[in-house]
């Protein structure tokens, strides 16, 4: 892997997807930071040299605003962003909250936008490498998921206008979009729906975070450096119906 830049952000780098992609940045040297309201804080203690916690909620403008600002006012440059927090509440759609929906989408849509906007003049000066975590739901649908699908969709379309907006000032933005992986995320799953999201699957499992997240490294590196506005699905070949 090759990262010419020095400074990343990774929001929910704390479990699960986030925090392996936390490792791999700091394994290559990269001063890395976890935006997260609780989670990166044991996380980054533990990972130790190179990786930061700033006690971050990605809902809120001001929050993050303030977060980014630490990080320029210590390095006085920001390279990578890594969109990842993320949250489900899931209902059919008839029985689905307002409440669970908004929640939803404001973590896991305006989460998205609160942090590239408040570090994207950053970006464009430093580096310049997003990626943002989507979803084959948001790909493809997924019945329970309308708040979470519609969220992931519209990451998709987010990205792939950010790729276009700012590519004369040679920013990247990418999207991975992964299948079922045994995170916190999913563990709640009952047995009979994972098996039947495994008959879809034809690797005929779910993902480790670290499968995820290796993908999510090349994106974000030098070594993508003429990939921009794609849509990566990492998900063992899932396919519905
Ligand atoms: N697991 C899967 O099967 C799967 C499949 C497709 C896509 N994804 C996506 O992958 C990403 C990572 O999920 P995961 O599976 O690794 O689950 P996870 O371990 O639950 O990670 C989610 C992270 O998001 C952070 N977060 C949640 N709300 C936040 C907020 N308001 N502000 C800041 N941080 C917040 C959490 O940290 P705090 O609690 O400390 O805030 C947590 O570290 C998510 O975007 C998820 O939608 C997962």
């Amino acid at each position: 892997m090759e990262y010419s830049g020095e400074v990343a952000v990774v929001t929910g780098g704390g479990s699960g997807i986030g925090e392996q992609i936390t490792r791999g940045l700091v394994d290559n040297g990269i001063k890395t930071y976890i935006f997260s309201r609780s989670r990166g804080e044991e996380t980054a203690d533990e990972i130790g040299k190179n990786c930061y916690f700033i006690e971050t909620d990605v809902t809120d403008f001001q929050s993050v605003e303030g977060s980014v600002q630490e990080v320029v006012d210590r390095h006085g440059v920001l390279d990578y962003l890594v969109n990842n927090a993320g949250f489900t509440s899931d209902n059919l759609l008839l029985r689905m909250s307002p409440e669970e929906w908004g929640r939803v989408i404001d973590v896991n849509l305006n989460g998205v936008f609160n942090c590239t906007r408040a570090s994207l003049r950053y970006l464009i000066k430093g580096k310049g490498s997003i990626v943002n975590v989507s979803s084959v739901s948001g790909l493809l649908g997924n019945p329970g998921q309308a708040n979470y699908s519609a969220s992931k969709s519209a990451i998709v379309g987010f990205t792939k206008t950010l790729a276009q907006e700012y590519g004369k000032r040679e920013l990247r933005a990418n999207v991975v979009a992964p299948g079922f992986v045994d995170t916190r995320l999913t563990e709640d799953i009952p047995e009979n729906k994972k098996y039947s999201y495994l008959d879809n699957i034809i690797l005929k499992r779910f993902a480790e975070p670290e499968e995820i997240a290796h993908p999510a490294l090349f994106l974000l590196s030098d070594k993508a450096s003429y990939i921009t506005g794609t849509v990566l699905r990492v998900d063992g070949g899932l396919s519905f119906g």
